[in-house]
């Protein structure tokens, strides 16, 4: 298994030179213990039906590029409650509006902050044109809490490589869904 990944990663490294984004290989789910499947009990239903809601916890810059339909974000992705829920699944419910509000902190690389805030399904985006890779990722909680990424983040398609199980990137095994940190 070890050594399959060895050779997934060294076949990443190399074919991340000539494509821009460069398809992450999901983590092989045997041996992770699932968790929760899906935290909220709701998901999404209503198909391709542009939302701001919409398909939770799927590559939303991926589809909108192929499709060409949907808005271009720069970043966009999902907050979830556990670490391994399924696609559609609704995720951290951050309602601003009673101050649940869960933020997405991004330096990009010219050292310029943004701040992304969820909406009410975890859903977050922008189409702001920051600059790539992100220096620095950090999710806060509404209470304040913090998890930072440890390396700068090459795009910002964060549902590409925070898929359910994760995936095996040129900088790491992704640990699966970003989460609220509690
Ligand atoms: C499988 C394809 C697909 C995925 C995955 C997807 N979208 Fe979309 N999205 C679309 C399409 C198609 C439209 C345009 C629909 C239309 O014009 O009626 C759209 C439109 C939108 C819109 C515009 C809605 C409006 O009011 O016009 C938003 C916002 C949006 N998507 C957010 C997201 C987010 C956030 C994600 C990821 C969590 C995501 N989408 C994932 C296909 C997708
Ligand atoms: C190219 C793949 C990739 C992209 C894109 C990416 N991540 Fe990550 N992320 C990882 C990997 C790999 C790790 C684990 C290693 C690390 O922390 O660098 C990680 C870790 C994290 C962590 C820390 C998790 C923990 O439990 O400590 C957070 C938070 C995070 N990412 C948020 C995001 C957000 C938000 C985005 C979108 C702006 C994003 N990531 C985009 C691959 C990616």
């Amino acid at each position: 298994m070890l050594d399959l990944r060895g050779a997934l990663l060294a076949a990443l490294m190399v074919g991340a030179c000539a494509t821009e984004a460069p398809p992450w290989v999901e983590v092989d789910a045997a041996g992770i213990d699932p968790g929760p499947v899906c935290v909220s009990g709701r998901y999404w239903s209503q198909g391709d039906r542009g939302d701001n809601h919409m398909h939770p916890g799927r590559d939303c810059i991926g589809c909108h590029t192929a499709t060409q339909h949907g808005p271009r974000f720069t970043v966009a992705g999902t907050l979830y409650n556990a670490g391994h829920e399924v696609d559609e699944c609704l995720g951290y419910d951050s309602d601003v509006q009673v101050g649940q509000g869960a933020e997405v902190e991004l330096t990009d690389a010219t050292g310029q902050r943004f701040f992304v805030i969820a909406n009410r399904v975890g859903n977050f985006y922008t189409t702001y044109p920051l600059r790539f890779p992100l220096r620095r990722v950090r999710v806060f909680s509404p209470g304040g809490r913090v998890i930072e990424m440890n390396t700068p983040a090459p795009h910002g398609d964060c549902n590409a490589c925070h898929t359910r199980f994760g995936t095996i990137t040129p900088s790491g095994e992704s640990p699966g869904r970003v989460i609220v940190p509690r």
